[in-house]
């Protein structure tokens, strides 16, 4: 007799040709008009599943968890990132949680380079000008960026996507510095130079470019006092997570010219942002696309399918967190 597909609760819309190997596989549960779970939602839509297929828009918190039935056996995210997922309250409940680590790596290492080009060419400002009409002459001193060879590239997480981004850096004749909690074999490093303090990469930035996971430990690692840190030119780049910022300190130091720019693709708080941003001329703003090429997420969606594939076959899994 053939075994009875597990249930599964596919929490977004994702990518048809996910959902179709979701859909071949699974009984799955999709969400066709793409709505939001909120906590309460997403307790009762798990009470009749056995797996879930989730992104980082839906929170399994502690209480989530708490409240997840019996059948319920693995929890599988369509991200890198674990931070919508309180990891202590899943291995407390013997949760399997896997991720999709290595889909985005790619397409996020190219929007900081594009970010890391479009702070240092001020497109945010020439396309503004276009916008407004206001482009009058050639001007030999007009808009005047700064190139990126020889300029040191402060990496802060040289994880996957670090590293990626390091390459792509050097391809532009970029010099690589990084500070990772432990450093990394040379292989890994290919010549990128360790801080040992986040104080000493700062402080050595052209540009610096955020790269790491939104923990306890990184929470407004970028803040008043770290800005202080870096040079009066700087600019900065994050492709991460927005709570590793403190807004309100890198819009302050935005507004009085003690940095020169930045790039950001993540907000604290997001699709919320702070206000102060739209109303200054040196950002280049993104609405969380990092990973938005159909090929990561074509990626994402089979690698955290993978992971429920491995598990319901009595395997370990290929990507697990928890
Ligand atoms: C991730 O995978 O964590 C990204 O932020 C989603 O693009």
């Amino acid at each position: 007799m053939p075994r009875k597909s597990p249930r599964l609760l596919v929490t977004r819309r994702l990518p048809e040709a996910v959902l179709a190997r979701a859909a071949r596989d699974y009984g799955a549960v999709l969400n066709t008009d793409d709505h939001l779970y909120d906590a309460a939602r997403l307790k009762e839509a798990c009470q009749d599943v056995d797996a879930a297929l989730i992104c980082i828009t839906e929170k399994f918190t502690a209480e989530v968890i708490a409240a997840l039935p019996q059948r319920f056996k693995i929890l599988s995210t369509y991200s890198v990132g674990t931070d919508h997922i309180d990891l202590a309250a899943a291995r407390a409940r013997s949760l399997p949680v896997g991720n999709a680590p290595h889909g985005v790596t790619i397409a996020t290492a190219e929007i900081a380079m594009l970010l890391i080009l479009g702070c240092a060419r001020r497109a945010p400002e020439g396309q503004r000008l276009l916008a407004q009409g206001k482009w009058a002459v050639w001007e030999p001193t007009f808009m005047l960026g700064r190139r990126l060879d020889g300029k040191v590239l402060s990496i802060l997480g040289l994880g996957k996507i670090g590293q990626a981004l390091a390459r792509r850096a050097r391809a532009f004749d970029m010099v690589v510095h990084y500070h990772n909690r432990r450093r990394l074999p040379q292989a890994e490093e290919q010549g990128a130079v360790f801080h040992e303090t986040p104080e000493s990469l700062f402080r050595a930035a052209d540009i610096l470019s955020i790269n790491a996971p939104s923990t306890p430990e990184t929470r407004h690692i970028l803040r008043a006092e770290t800005i202080a840190w870096l040079k009066p030119n700087a600019i900065v780049i994050n492709t991460a997570r927005g709570d590793l910022v403190r807004d309100a300190d890198l819009i302050a130091a935005l507004q009085s010219g003690r940095i020169a720019y930045a790039g950001l693709d993540v907000f604290e708080g997001e699709p919320k942002l702070n206000p102060g941003y739209l109303a200054l001329p040196n950002v280049m703003l993104l609405p969380h696309i990092g990973s938005a090429t159909i090929e990561a997420r074509d990626q994402m969606g089979f690698e955290a399918l993978d992971n429920l594939d491995a598990f319901f076959a009595g395997r370990d899994l290929p990507f697990p967190v928890a």
